[in-house]
């Protein structure tokens, strides 16, 4: 039976969006399939910003590393005091908040070997890296990706995992010196410039086309360019919703497909491979405590508080953010 006291919450602020506050509220009960985890850390995503204004007077956060404290009737995988990682429902209450409810087919055993402030920064992009490659663009080993925006949380673990895991060549963007050298960090074999040409840059590198395109920032702007890079019969993702149609005409020629990732699909609409976010979060986990992948942190933002969270939200929607920013409680 989960504790029946009271909660403290972080929420928007019902009177202005912009703004965040502390609420007392009753804690939530797990249903069948549910965890109540104690919040340890949560990490700040873009989407936050992007839902702040539709949602006053609730908690934002997706991703959360925590103790788990109770459990329903039906869970299987978890019992209390396991430590968890995960990256939340967008159709339920966010994470900032000492005690939340996740339904535990979404929800990883916590890397051994990281704090809950470097864990927290991972599931949501680790999730969105993973499902675009490996279900979406169904990388292979030797093959050419080219990842655009790849300094950001999950440009970098994408870079990471077509490197490190599946020994792709992987070709990376980034516009400034330190967005630069962290791809570089992260295992690029080379780094080019969104803000120049790209087909310059990658035909100077000896690439006329790649097998695969990871589009994490910018759909609408780089979609001309992703159409002429594709190699024949190549695949691009893009985890951005696009603000016009796309042009998708430009792809018939080369055969090459395009797909959406969106992590939240699985749990949105309680899809039946939704468990599979299990198995992908525990992956993540092991190649973490092996080594083979390494944080993404670069932000200790210190302890959730109202101010220090809207500072967040200002950093992260500034489009210069460089690996992930994470709060602990
Ligand atoms: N579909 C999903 O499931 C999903 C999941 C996670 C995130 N997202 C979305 O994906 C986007 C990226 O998320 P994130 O967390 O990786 O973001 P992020 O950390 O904020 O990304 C920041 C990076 O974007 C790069 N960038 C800025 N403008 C760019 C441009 N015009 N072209 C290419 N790169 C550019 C910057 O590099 P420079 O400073 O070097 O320019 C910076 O390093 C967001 O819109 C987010 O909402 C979607």
């Amino acid at each position: 039976m989960a504790p029946t006291q009271t909660q403290k919450a972080l929420v928007v602020s019902p009177t202005d969006t912009s703004r965040f506050e502390f609420v007392e509220r009753e804690v939530p009960q797990p249903g069948p399939y549910d965890l109540l985890v104690e919040v340890k850390a949560v990490s700040v995503n873009p989407v936050d910003t992007k839902v702040r204004a539709k949602r006053p007077g609730k908690s934002l956060g997706w991703d959360a590393s925590g103790v788990v404290v109770a459990r329903g009737s039906e869970v299987k995988r978890f019992r209390e005091g396991d430590e968890v990682f995960y990256a939340g429902d967008l159709t339920r209450e966010g994470t900032n908040a000492s005690l939340h409810v996740v339904d535990e087919r979404i929800v990883g055993h916590k890397p051994r070997k990281l704090d809950h402030l470097h864990a927290a920064s991972i599931p949501l992009t680790a999730l969105t890296a993973w499902e675009g490659l490996y279900e979406q663009l169904r990388v292979e080993q030797g093959k050419t990706l080219l990842v655009i925006g790849a300094a950001g949380g999950v440009g970098s673990l994408v870079v990471q995992l077509a490197k490190r895991l599946t020994k792709m060549t992987v070709i990376g963007t980034a516009s400034r010196d330190t967005t630069r050298d962290w791809v570089k960090k992260m295992g690029a074999d080379h780094v080019v410039n969104h803000r120049e040409n790209l087909p310059a840059q990658l035909s100077a590198l000896g690439l006329k086309n790649v097998d695969a395109i990871f589009c994490c920032v910018g759909t609408d702007a780089h979609f001309e360019t992703m159409a002429e890079l594709i190699a024949p019969g190549g695949r691009i993702v893009s985890i951005v919703e696009p603000e016009q149609p796309l042009p998708m005409g430009k792809l018939f020629g080369k055969r090459a497909s395009f797909s959406w990732e969106l992590m939240f699909t699985k749990s949105m609409y309680k899809t039946p491979d939704m468990a599979s976010q299990q198995a992908i979060l525990d992956r993540v986990a092991d190649l973490l405590d092996e080594g083979v992948l390494t944080s993404t942190l670069t932000v200790d933002a210190g302890v959730l508080e109202p101010a220090a969270l809207a500072e967040a939200h200002r950093t992260v929607s500034s489009g210069k953010m460089v690996g992930k920013l994470a709060f602990r409680l």
